[in-house]
């Protein structure tokens, strides 16, 4: 059975820019989570409080969350340590995602921290997070391989995911950071922390297209009960400390999937692919998703 409703969890401005040659004018930024809370999408993440030289492309974070803070959608916004969490928290920000990894060579490359380290920095960031009454999201890079080691064991992945439960995350998301995974993977991974005693209503899923398999791996999620899946407007992204990782799941193509599948999302297809035009504009190349170049004139 596939649920009634699905929870998009828009992360084109902070997946999607933080990986952009050019850095975005944060007008421009401001200007892209307004359009699309205005296309319905609820929950839009915002922006990213690291280190400014890690990711310079996010480095006006400041700047940029006051002005979006008033819109009637949730903003979470990326924070990996205690430095972020005071930088989100001076600004008001009430949902918080902090983000392990379920391989070494990945906590090294993206947090400079072995998997225990990260999870020892995660620690303080959550409990003074829920003490604050913020929202906490538990992001888990590299579910299903990493570009150094390979294939990551199911077994490693529930691990992580049981510490940052444990810890007090109110949600997960699984990371396909490099898009390698496929049905049969996800299906696996979706058995094993169900078997473990991990609640199903707690994962959303997080899918690069780098090999064309998000709206498979998306559509196999939501037969396991996931009903939170994260996309990317026009299908922006990818990781800068992860070579070969390509653009997240385009937001029109799974909700144009979800549509013909009766399920509900509240967003509107024609005002979000309209803003991944705009976008495209400003970012001086087309979207490479399917639906909006079969749906505009870009
Ligand atoms: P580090 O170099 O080990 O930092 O980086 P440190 O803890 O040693 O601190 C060094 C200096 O940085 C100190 O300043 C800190 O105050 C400062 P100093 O005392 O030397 O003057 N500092 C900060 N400044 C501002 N904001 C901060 C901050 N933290 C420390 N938050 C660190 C460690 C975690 C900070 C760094 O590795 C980092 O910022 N990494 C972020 C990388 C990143 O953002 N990657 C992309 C997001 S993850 C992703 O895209 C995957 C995802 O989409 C899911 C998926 O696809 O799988 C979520
Ligand atoms: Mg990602």
């Amino acid at each position: 059975a596939l649920p009634a409703r699905v929870r998009i969890h828009e992360v084109g401005p902070r997946d999607g820019l933080q990986n952009e040659k050019a850095t975005v004018p944060t007008e421009v930024k401001a200007e892209f989570v307004r359009r699309l809370a205005d296309a319905g999408l609820t929950t839009v993440e915002a922006t990213s409080f690291v280190h400014p030289k890690w990711v310079p492309q996010l480095a006006d974070a400041e700047e940029l969350y006051p002005r979006v803070a008033g819109l009637p959608v949730a903003l979470p916004v990326l924070v990996p340590n205690e430095r972020g969490l005071d930088r989100a928290l001076a600004l008001g920000a009430d949902r918080v995602a902090v983000f392990a990894s379920a391989s070494e060579s990945f906590a090294r490359a993206n947090l400079n921290r072995t998997m225990d380290e990260a999870l020892a920095m995660f620690e303080p960031v959550v409990t003074r997070a829920k003490a604050a009454g913020v929202h906490v999201r538990g992001y888990l890079s590299m579910c299903f391989g990493d570009p150094w080691e390979g294939e990551v064991p199911v077994p490693q992945v529930v691990h992580v995911c049981r510490a940052l439960l444990d810890m007090g995350c109110d949600e997960l998301s699984l990371g396909d950071t490099i898009g390698v995974g496929t049905p049969g993977h996800v299906s696996a991974l979706l058995t094993a922390l169900a078997e473990a005693g991990v609640p199903v209503s707690a994962l959303g899923v997080h899918f690069h297209d780098t090999y064309g398999q998000a709206l498979a791996n998306t559509l196999t999620a939501l037969r396991h009960g996931v009903t939170t899946v994260d996309s990317s407007a026009g299908g922006l992204g990818g990781c800068p400390y992860a070579e070969s990782a390509t653009g997240n799941l385009a937001t029109e193509d799974l909700v144009w999937m979800l549509r013909g599948l009766g399920i509900d999302t509240g967003v509107d297809l024609g005002r979000l692919i309209a803003t991944s035009v705009w976008m495209a504009g400003q970012l001086g190349r087309p979207s490479p998703s399917r639906t909006v170049r079969a749906l505009s004139h870009q």
